[in-house]
């Protein structure tokens, strides 16, 4: 094998996937996972089999891998999609230039009264039914409109066809694990809006990722409906530095590595060959752990290169093979083109990275 690698423990994804289930057991809410961290097929399979169907996406080849999938599920239950990114005028063309699944129920964000405007234009020129869900910005201050925004009830009244109200998107990924209050000060917020729109049960309000999602589950308004509670953690499927305190109170096990080689040797050092295009340092550090080489400490990566210090006697060998855990699960998978599997602690096969990247041109147009 040739190094750096991507490899996935696919066992130890469908253990998180159980340990999810099993805390959303204790709890009336419903879990969407964000496929952002996997983007590929071979994992998301595992969340189907166990029974998950309600998806979050953020891309159009990640909308595109979870509708070759609904594909595959053809006349079980299908699948329901939220592609919870604001949708660009391009966007929306490549939307109108695909066709999806009839099992696949996609639904859009809409990221303002204004942008909703643009999806009610869209869809009279589409005859597919769209889902759509407000997004509410809740204090993260990166997409979508501070609840008051939402409050006129001609917004809701503009919706209209193919277009259905299907509810509320608060996603507070600026939350820490150690913020509870400040996170249901910001859940307050969004039961007020739901409650003001008459949100009903065959609404749903979706909140939180791995670092928030036990807030969203332990606020008593979000889950007291008559609406349905969603929660959308993606990374704890694999796993990361990152998601630590998710990581221990759920039990995960780590299921995502980047396997590396020793390229060279010095006085108190290797260097690994893994640098920042193999493993993103997109976070504070240390952006990634050495997995049984305790001693050693992370150093600066350039594109290529990752050197590691430690005692000499504590080095790894030249050529020697070690395998790195990432402090940012999503966007280190997201520079693969392929995966190596592991299943029960041996080789398992290899599959394709499929939702990587971004393509070029508007499905169906090369202008
Ligand atoms: C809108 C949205 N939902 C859900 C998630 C999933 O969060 P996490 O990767 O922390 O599980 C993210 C992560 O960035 C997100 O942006």
């Amino acid at each position: 094998m040739l190094t750096p690698a991507l490899v996935v423990d696919l066992s130890a994804a469908a253990h998180n996937i159980a340990a999810m289930q099993r805390r959303l057991a204790r709890s009336t809410a419903r879990w969407r996972p964000h496929i952002k961290t996997v983007k590929q097929v071979n994992v998301v399979r595992e969340l189907l089999l166990a029974g998950v169907r309600r998806f979050k996406c953020a891309t159009l080849p990640e909308l595109r891998l979870l509708d070759s999938l609904a594909r595959d599920h053809a006349g079980d239950e299908g699948l329901d999609i939220l592609w919870a990114y604001p949708t660009t005028a391009a966007a929306r063309a490549s939307l109108s230039g695909i066709h999806l699944h009839p099992d696949a129920a996609v639904s859009l964000l809409a990221d303002s009264p204004r942008h909703l405007r643009e999806l009610v234009a869209w869809a009279r020129t589409d005859a597919r039914p769209w889902g759509v869900y407000l997004d509410v910005d809740v204090g993260m201050h990166r997409t979508g409109t501070p609840p008051q925004g939402w409050t006129d009830p001609d917004t809701l009244a503009a919706l209209a066809g193919t277009l259905t109200f299907r509810g509320l998107h608060g996603y507070d990924g600026h939350h820490r694990s150690e913020e509870r209050s400040l996170a249901h000060g910001a859940y307050d917020a969004l039961v007020e809006l739901a409650r003001h729109l008459g949100l009903r049960r065959d609404h749903a309000v979706i909140t939180s990722g791995t670092h928030s999602f036990e807030h969203a589950l332990l606020h008593e308004g979000l889950g007291a409906g008559p609406w349905q509670q969603e929660v959308s953690p993606g990374t704890i499927v694999l796993s990361d530095l990152r998601s630590a305190p998710a990581a221990e109170a759920l039990g995960l096990r780590q299921a995502v590595f980047v396997a590396a080689r020793v390229i060279s040797v010095g006085a108190g050092r290797v260097t690994l060959d893994a640098g920042s295009k193999a493993l993103n340092p997109d976070v504070r550090p240390p952006h990634c752990q050495l997995l049984g080489w305790p001693a050693l400490e992370v150093g600066t990566p350039s594109e290529e290169h990752l050197p590691v210090s430690g005692p000499q006697d504590a080095l790894p060998q030249l050529g020697e093979l070690v395998w790195i855990v990432p402090a940012h699960a999503c966007t280190t998978v997201n520079m693969y083109r392929e995966a190596l599997y592991l299943r029960d602690g041996a080789y398992a096969g290899t599959g394709k990275v499929e939702a990587a990247g971004h393509p070029l041109w508007v499905e169906g147009h090369h202008d």
